[in-house]
């Protein structure tokens, strides 16, 4: 199946080799093409990248959002239509960090990213917040474990949405386990009870009941 990669950085990069190491296609969009450009050429037939975030979706099954919570609203805007009908995966960790490495949340406290995330979708898009609970090379060195692998955890409120992200958490080497609906995305952020774990299913399933 086809998956559009848009925000190929530092996280999206490592999202979108996984992906097409499980035998995903991609589509690849950047704000400069050209780092979607040298993402593609890295990882070869899989992967094709295109000079806009609208081509992005053309033809793909679902859409990975790899971008910085402060410009995720804006490019849902510019996407909004193609975005009707789509499984729209959101790794973003609603924070920003001042020149010191200080991070800082952009949202009040309690109140749920995934829940502001839905309201900015379009009707009939379909949101499961997932892929960004593990730093970037905690993911790369966590993925394909053998012979039990690790859990990544997604939310979301929509059943389909679940089914498909499970189908793509599998892709990219990881067993997919829900901590909840989309009210408990905070769980799944840095500051999170289950943000930065590698854990293998059983003791996911338990920590996920324990909050
Ligand atoms: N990095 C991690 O370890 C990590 C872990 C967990 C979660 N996350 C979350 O993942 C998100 C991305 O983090 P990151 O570290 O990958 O950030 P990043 O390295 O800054 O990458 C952001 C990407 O977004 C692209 N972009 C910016 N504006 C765009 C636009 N209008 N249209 C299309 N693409 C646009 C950039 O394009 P250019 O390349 O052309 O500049 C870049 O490829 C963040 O919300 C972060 O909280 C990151």
């Amino acid at each position: 199946m086809t998956t559009a990669v848009i925000g190929t950085g530092g996280l999206g990069s490592v999202i979108a080799r996984h992906l097409a190491s499980g035998g995903e296609t991609l589509r690849l969009s950047s704000a400069d093409i050209g780092s979607a450009r040298a993402l593609a050429a890295r990882i070869g037939r899989a992967a094709v990248a295109v000079a806009g975030n609208r081509d992005a979706l053309q033809g793909a099954d679902a859409v990975v959002l790899a971008l910085r919570f402060t410009v995720l609203k804006g490019v849902m805007d510019e996407i909004a239509g193609p975005l009707a009908s789509k499984l729209v995966v959101v790794p973003s960790n609603p924070v920003s960090a001042d020149a010191q490495g200080n991070v800082s949340r952009l949202l009040p406290e309690g109140q749920s990213s995934g829940k502001v995330v839905a309201g900015w979708l379009p009707a009939g898009a379909r949101l499961a917040m997932a892929f960004g609970s593990l730093p970037a090379d905690l993911f790369e060195s966590a993925s394909n474990r053998s012979p039990e692998q690790a859990v990544l955890f997604y939310v979301t409120d929509d059943d389909r949405a679940g089914q498909e992200v499970e189908r793509l958490i599998r892709t990219a080497g990881f067993e997919p386990v829900k901590a909840g609906g989309l009210e408990q995305s905070d769980r799944l952020e840095v500051g999170g009870d289950l943000h930065g774990l590698v854990v293998g299913p059983a003791e996911a399933r338990s920590l996920i009941g324990g909050a």
